[in-house]
């Protein structure tokens, strides 16, 4: 019988900004339209999970049960020197990718089509298939170098997407400013969520 729901792949690198990534992989863990869920994170990465988060996974296999706190059952997690996984193929039905935060390294690396981890290969590969990427770049300010990367990223079909927080709908928190730029990024892929914030012109001035 064939399967029905969405195929997604998280990269996490080394940019200050952890918290987007645990708030998006628990969305994607209780959104019943995803039924898997690739992570994937640079050594940076699982650093910054660990200074920001508090979180260190002493087996990195664990590292979506210690984000989500739940049984995390449709994640698996990929070493990011395992450049021969299903997701660094096209022919594995990947629905799109987000790279959450994006590191100037990693924009680089994607926007050269180095391919030389698993996150990076796995962006170039949506790229050549023409699936989803959105980029959370994480980096200020930006020198000319980020900004071309960004051009030529931009150019070959990724969406890039800062890591910029709205403040238009009024949020109280911390993480409502994370959950309503997590909800932006996972609208880009298709996957609206219903606790996003639509403007409904003057009536919310
Ligand atoms: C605490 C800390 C915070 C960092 N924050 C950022 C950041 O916000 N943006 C960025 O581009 N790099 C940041 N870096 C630098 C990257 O982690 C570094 O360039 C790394 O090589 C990126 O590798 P990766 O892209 O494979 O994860 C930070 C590094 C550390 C240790």
């Amino acid at each position: 019988m064939h399967e029905t729901g969405k195929i997604v792949t998280v990269g996490v690198s080394g940019a200050s900004g952890a918290i987007y990534a645990q708030t998006l992989v628990r969305m994607l863990d209780r959104d019943a339209r995803v039924r898997k869920v690739f992570l994937v994170a640079s050594e940076p990465g699982l650093r910054l999970i660990a200074s920001e988060l508090g979180i260190v996974a002493q087996d990195p296999r664990t590292l979506p049960k210690l984000l989500t706190g739940t049984h995390a059952e449709k994640f698996e997690y990929l070493p990011n020197k395992d450049i021969g996984a299903a997701i660094a193929s096209g022919s594995y039905p990947v629905d799109g990718m987000v790279v959450i935060p994006c590191s100037a390294g990693t924009l680089a690396s994607i926007a050269c089509g180095l391919g030389d981890d698993l996150v990076a290969r796995a962006a170039d590969v949506c790229l050549k298939e023409r699936r989803p990427l959105v980029l959370c770049i994480r980096e200020t300010p930006l020198n000319r170098v980020h900004l071309e990367n960004m051009l030529r990223a931009q150019a070959a079909g990724a969406i890039i997407m800062p890591a910029m927080p709205a403040f238009y709908y009024g949020p109280k928190t911390i993480d409502d400013l994370v959950a309503q730029y997590v909800c932006r990024v996972l609208a880009l892929l298709g996957l609206p969520q219903q606790e996003q914030y639509r403007w409904r012109g003057e009536k919310d001035r």
